[in-house]
């Protein structure tokens, strides 16, 4: 027997492509509203990047979820869906299925135990509304025969449906399944795509900036990261390759080739009155030893090596103190590049939202083709914010398609 006859023929109302976090949402609620659904994955298992998330126990959402958190060419597009599925809704999802969570900070909400629960949550509720799940399944062509009519040539056989909606995810991280299925399929339907780049991904250095902070690698501090228009307070990790940690991963979003970082080395503090201070207070004291109560004493040693002259502190001249002030308030340091989509959480850019509908996101110029989660235009701030635009637009798709 060929393969080919093998193969299945098979008919639905909905095709979701891609069994990740959108994908599984908008099945859910597809379901519910009495649609045969059949989401195809090429993995050969669903949610990976759910199950990797948040140190394997899945950040899946942020109280304080608001569209000011997201980066988009069009930053009013993900309002109505955000507006329609809130973290308030997927927590009473989660509570429904009785998975415990806790708060780590700034609103980000954990499981305690396992992402897998999140996934197993996702898969129950699917198989409540009759919606099927295939792996392994690999979509080779789509041909659109008529209006609201799909056909899908996959590894599986032919899939015809009404609606086809697009949850193929981002670039990042290409080893889980990572394709760009989703932009190809948008490009093939007459959808204009953005430029994409890598996201909430480390920075690295080169040259004399690496040589000089390289062995440093492994200390943590807080910090407020600056960069075109944006600023992020919160810890730095000095790595190997560059900087990595909470504060560099988010400005990182808004980082663009050539770009200086503005670090603040103090966040929270006057540099010059707080500098003044410790002239008062420790006068013999040597400017590395007064940095040293505040920042790791290797960096505050090699901040005073390299870019700050340390002597005690009295010898320190009004305006010289101002300098040093502004070199610990302002400190500026270019990255030579990003460790790309091997290690990023997301992708920016994708799936322009001009063609698509903000409260169905289904295309303009295509009926019955919606594109939902990280494929579109829309990126989140690291701490839950892309899950929540996942379950969100999935939700806004599953109940129109
Ligand atoms: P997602 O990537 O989840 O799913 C896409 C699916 O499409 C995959 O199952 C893939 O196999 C499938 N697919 C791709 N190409 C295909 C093709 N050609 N044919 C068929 N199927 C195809 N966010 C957050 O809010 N909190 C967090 O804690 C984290 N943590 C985190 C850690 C790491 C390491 C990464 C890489 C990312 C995160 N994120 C995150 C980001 C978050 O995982 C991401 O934004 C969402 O998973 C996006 O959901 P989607 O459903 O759009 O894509």
């Amino acid at each position: 027997m060929s393969s080919d006859v093998r193969r299945e023929r098979i008919e639905t109302d909905v095709v979701v492509i891609g069994a990740g976090a959108a994908g599984l949402m908008c099945a859910i609620a597809a379901g519910a509203r009495g649609r045969r659904v059949l989401v195809l994955d090429h993995a050969n298992k669903v949610g990976k990047k759910i199950l990797m998330s948040g140190g394997g126990r899945c950040n899946f959402t942020n109280t304080g979820t608001s569209p000011a958190n997201y980066i988009s060419a069009n930053p009013h597009f993900c309002k109505s869906a955000l507006a329609r599925y809130t973290p308030s809704d997927f927590i009473a999802m989660v509570d429904a299925h009785r998975i415990a969570w806790h708060e780590k900070e700034l609103g980000q909400l954990f499981c305690d135990e396992s992402s897998k629960l999140i996934v197993r949550m996702l898969l129950d509720e699917a198989a409540a509304v009759d919606a099927q799940v295939r792996t392994h399944c690999t979509v080779e062509r789509i041909e659109r025969p008529g209006e609201r009519h799909f056909r899908l040539r996959t590894t599986l056989g032919t899939v015809e449906c009404e609606s086809l909606v697009v949850a193929t995810g981002g670039l990042s991280i290409p080893s889980m399944g990572a394709t760009g299925f989703g932009y190809e399929i948008a490009r093939q339907f007459g959808h204009a795509v953005l430029a994409t780049r890598a996201g909430l991904v480390p920075l690295t250095l080169s040259g004399k900036p690496l040589e000089r902070l390289q062995d440093l690698s492994g200390l943590s501090f807080e910090v407020e990261a600056s960069c075109n228009g944006a600023s992020f307070r919160n810890r730095l990790l000095v790595t190997h390759r560059g900087l990595s940690g909470p504060a560099i991963l988010q400005i990182s979003s808004y980082w663009q080739p050539g770009d200086a970082l503005r670090l603040d080395l103090l966040p929270g503090r006057d540099a010059l009155a707080w500098l003044q201070a410790q002239q008062r207070e420790r006068a013999g004291t040597e400017l590395r030893n007064v940095l040293a109560d505040v920042l790791p004493r290797r960096f505050a040693q090699r901040l005073c090596e390299v870019w700050l002259p340390s002597r005690p502190m009295k010898q320190y001249g009004p305006s010289q103190l101002q300098q040093v002030a502004t070199q610990l308030a302002d400190w500026r340091i270019t990255a030579s590049g990003t460790e790309g989509y091997r290690t990023a959480e997301v992708t920016l850019g994708g799936v322009d939202t001009d063609g698509l509908s903000s409260s169905t996101m289904m295309s303009r110029q295509v009926p019955g083709l919606f594109f939902i989660g990280e494929v579109v235009d829309v990126t989140g701030w690291l701490g839950g914010y892309n899950f929540q635009w996942a379950w969100a637009s999935g939700r806004a798709a599953g109940g129109a398609c």
